[in-house]
């Protein structure tokens, strides 16, 4: 078989990352070879998103450069997929002309099938419908050789239908895979090396609800735990309304559980939650964040927050500020709100003016950078353990990995600690990382001797 090759360019979120993985793995065995130039490109593969007007755009504008190599070479085979794919299907093609392939979130497995027809035939096609048991769930994702980290979808699509959100409409209903075909995907994953699986789903704490045999989320993370070789579990996304307190007790009694959540509010102002149909309030996600860190006080908490929806004045913005004031996340991501046309939001006629909202998500991340700062400051001298995942790009002689928090730290140390758990001590606080020095056996004792010494006075 000719090697051909594949460029594949990811927009958006950790979902999309994992789709990219999948269809290099499919794509794989009809002969494509990764390759980061996309001038020696045989097939050119966009994974898009759309969740706000801003990737969507990027999205566009990528196609319009990537399709110019066509000119050069029309063998050149260009499609694009992801939401943006599913939001717009056959339209795509009559917006760009380049284009031979657009393919919606439910069709990976589709995929070399369409690219081997498009090789022999040179036509143009498109599937997105929706398919019942959904299609890239079914496909096992092959690790990059050498990393020791890899996202595993448990389910896929969303019923929730937050009001300014797209995601129910271009990934459809909520769909849990099969525990055995999870289970059978990790324990795959730990025998080529993986020590660190992140779950991924839109709603992972309603796990199993669509399945037979009384699975939940939390049933799953401790099958999970007993594969051999798992040093690790992490999941994204929880929706608060579902966090439960069987999960939150997982994060005292699960060993290989990360202490750290994602836990998106949205907004501090119980106004704003219900025109966003987020199902709470925000007394209501506090108690969870206070049972969270009783449980298991060094837990990292990020979070999700949208400036600018639709009605939100000043003082409700300002609820926001002090909910973040009394909660004081670990990180956010914070957007503008993006207007989606097709969502329950689009129709709010109440809209927050774009500068007003520049300056109020300006306001927000200096907030929470200095949030950040300042308890990246307090772990300064602490014990972290830090799964290494491979050299710094930065420094040759430096080696980085995430902490349990997930909190990025770098230090120096030789690379036969990659893919095992090393103890350092933090140095140095940054912004979005941390420094440290490797610590030896010795010192390590010590540390442990201090730490239980103090909670045994
Ligand atoms: N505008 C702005 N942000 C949005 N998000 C989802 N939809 C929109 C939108 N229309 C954000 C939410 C979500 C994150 C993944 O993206 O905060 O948690
Ligand atoms: Fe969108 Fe809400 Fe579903 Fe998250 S929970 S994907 S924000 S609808």
């Amino acid at each position: 078989m000719k090697n051909k090759f594949l460029y594949i360019q990811t927009f958006g979120c950790q979902m999309n990352v994992h789709d990219s993985e999948q269809i290099a793995a499919l794509l794989k065995n009809r002969g494509y070879q990764i390759t980061d130039n996309a001038k020696l490109a045989d097939l050119i593969l966009l994974n898009t998103c759309s969740i706000r007007e801003k990737a969507a755009q990027k999205a566009y504008s990528e196609l319009g450069r990537l399709g110019k190599l066509k000119e050069q070479n029309p063998s050149l085979i260009i499609g694009v997929g992801g939401c943006l794919a599913q939001h717009l299907g056959h339209k795509l093609h009559k917006r760009m002309r380049q284009l031979d392939l657009v393919f919606g979130t439910h069709n990976i497995h589709k995929l070399p099938d369409m690219v081997t027809d498009i090789e022999r035939r040179r036509i143009k096609l498109t599937e997105i419908a929706f398919h019942k048991t959904v299609s890239s769930i079914g496909v096992f994702a092959e690790p990059t050789v050498g990393s020791i980290s890899a996202f595993v979808t448990i389910m896929q699509g969303c019923n929730n239908f937050c009001a300014y959100c797209v995601v129910p409409y271009l990934r459809g209903p909520e769909t849990s895979r099969l525990a055995e075909d999870i289970t059978e995907e990790i324990r795959r994953l730990a025998e080529r090396g993986i020590k660190e699986v992140t779950l991924l789903g839109q709603n992972v704490n309603s796990y199993g609800r669509t399945l037979a045999g009384n699975w939940n989320f939390t049933r799953l993370l401790k099958k999970i735990a007993e594969i051999p070789g798992i040093l690790r579990i992490r999941f994204t996304t929880s929706h608060p309304r579902d966090l439960s307190d069987e999960l939150i007790m997982c994060f005292a009694e699960e060993d290989k559980l990360c202490k750290h959540i994602h836990l998106p509010v949205q907004s501090g102002s119980d106004k704003i939650l219900a025109l966003m149909n987020r199902g709470y309030q925000v007394n209501e996600y506090m108690k969870k964040i206070d049972a969270l860190r009783d449980v298991c006080p060094s837990i990292s908490i990020t979070s999700d927050i949208i400036v600018g929806f639709p009605g939100e004045t000043a003082n409700d913005y300002q609820e926001t500020i002090d909910m973040m004031e009394k909660i004081r996340f670990d990180s956010t991501f914070s957007f503008k709100y993006s207007e989606r046309k097709g969502t329950a939001a689009y129709k709010l006629t109440e809209k927050v003016d774009e500068y007003e909202k520049s300056v109020r998500l300006k306001l927000l991340q200096e907030l929470q950078n200095r949030h950040t700062q300042e308890i990246h400051n307090s772990l300064e001298g602490s014990v972290q353990q830090v799964l290494v995942e491979g050299r710094s790009r930065n420094s040759a002689n430096d080696l980085t990995g995430r902490a349990s928090s997930w909190k990025i730290v770098n230090f120096a140390g030789e690379p036969d600690l990659i893919g095992t758990i090393a103890d350092v001590k933090i140095t140095k606080a940054y912004l979005h990382s941390l420094r440290g020095k490797l610590m030896n056996s010795q010192e390590v004792g010590d540390a442990y001797r201090n730490e239980s010494s103090r909670f045994n006075n």
